[in-house]
């Protein structure tokens, strides 16, 4: 797309997002909880409907005309996920979500190749679903998992890193941009580190990957994991990449249809790639859907999103800094909101999170607040949770005025009641 100059690229999209126009409390929708999921262009919309509307069909097994229709169409958004990270087709394998892609590497690659004494790296930012499915594996191969530390400016504390490396790491596992800091993790250097080590490296991309131009052949990590319902494509559909010589080599995660070649009474013969890991039927127009997703990603193009997203995130945290008692987690050293994600998870002294979350709610504006599925994060934070609000390419300057606004009159109500 040619962005014209005077228009934000949220001028460009609003009309496909007609979510977008809703009341909610009387008040206009301001919707700033786009790390939890994102809203869905019409044209995603429209390419579901159309699916299930004119050719809702089994894929892969029917010989007729709807079925190898729907074949087509979602053979054909796998080939666009590839195309959109760098790979090739083989080595995308659609799963419901990014959690269902770690399980499946933790299952198959975990479970397979860990033993006792073999050590799994994380980082303190880890979202729950980098954590417990290798705590479920740790336990069951007695591996043992340690720890990224974070520096004191709440980045990915690197020197730490290296320091844990050592003959016995066999795993690193990391997130790209974490949903809570909104950091931005050097994944190409930490990939090479650990591969230095013979350790495989695995990338949770969740944050990233609607947000960045993505290459793993670039990154070179073995796998990485995304959901779809993050990058405008609806829930039930995400996808796991994995190097095809690895995903030759572990076993199927799941057994069943599809992920079969023959089946007899006591053993079965498996499936070629992509499709020995996807037992039963997938979330078809929910895959082609994710097609259509990133068709409109790439139409707009990566970078303009990427670069809209530093503009507008530089503009919240000017507003956000401005507020006493206010402190925002995660990058202290970047207030400017530059080289970090479009998010600020934030606490005010005396106010709960949840209570802030509840007052905006009343005014429209749709904010998250808890532990964001980073409790340990939180823990090291000393806070049971914090608030966070989270931006889009959709997302404008007037309501980013309009959220600080009615933040600030939130806080005054709070204080004067105190
Ligand atoms: C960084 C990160 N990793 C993993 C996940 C899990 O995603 P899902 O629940 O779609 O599997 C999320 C979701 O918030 C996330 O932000």
């Amino acid at each position: 797309m040619n962005l014209l100059q005077e228009k934000s690229i949220a001028d460009l999209v609003r009309e496909d997002f007609p979510i977008l126009k809703q009341k909610v409390h009387d008040k206009p929708l301001v919707y700033l909880d786009s790390a939890a999921t994102s809203q869905k262009p019409k044209q995603v919309l429209d390419c579901l409907l159309n699916y299930y509307q004119e050719y809702n069909s089994n894929v892969h097994r029917g010989a007729h005309f709807l079925s190898s229709k729907a074949t087509d169409a979602f053979e054909a958004a796998r080939e666009k996920v590839a195309a959109f990270i760098n790979a090739n087709r083989e080595e995308i394998v659609y799963t419901r979500n990014a959690t269902e892609a770690i399980n499946l590497v933790a299952y198959s690659w975990g479970l397979n190749n860990l033993t006792q004494g073999d050590e799994i790296i994380l980082s303190l930012m880890e979202h729950h679903s980098n954590i417990v499915p290798w705590q479920i594996i740790a336990k069951k191969t007695g591996a043992v998992l340690k720890y990224v530390q974070l520096t004191e400016e709440e980045e990915l504390d690197l020197d730490h890193f290296k320091s844990l490396l050592s003959d016995k790491t066999k795993l690193v596992s990391v997130v790209h941009i974490s949903n809570t800091l909104g950091v931005i993790n050097p994944i190409k250097e930490i990939t090479s580190l650990a591969h230095n080590f013979g350790a495989k490296v695995l990338i949770d991309a969740c944050q990233s990957a609607p947000h960045l131009k993505l290459d793993v052949r670039d990154i070179d990590c073995d796998w990485l994991v995304a959901s779809g319902h993050k990058m405008c494509a609806p829930t039930g559909i995400g996808f796991l990449y994995g190097k095809q010589s690895i995903l030759t080599e572990m076993p199927p995660f799941l057994g069943g249809g599809e992920m079969i070649d023959e089946v007899f009474l006591q053993y079965s013969t498996y499936n070629d790639l992509p499709h020995k890991f996807e037992a039963g039927t997938p979330a078809i127009g929910e895959a082609i859907a994710l097609g259509a997703a990133i068709d409109y990603l790439t139409n707009l193009g990566m970078d303009n999103i990427h670069h809209y997203e530093e503009q507008l995130t530089a503009y919240l945290f000017k507003k956000l800094v401005a507020i006493p008692n206010l402190r925002i987690y995660g990058a202290t050293n970047r207030k400017d909101g530059k080289n970090r994600a479009a998010l600020a998870s934030f606490n005010i002294a005396g106010i709960h999170g949840s209570d802030l979350a509840t007052m905006l709610d009343n005014e429209g504006f749709a904010i998250r607040a808890g532990h964001h599925c980073t409790q340990p994060l939180h823990c090291l934070f000393h806070a049971s949770g914090s608030a966070r609000a989270s931006l889009y390419f959709y997302n404008t300057y007037q309501e980013i005025d309009a959220f600080i606004t009615a933040l600030n009159d939130t806080i005054e109500f709070f204080n004067s009641a105190m």
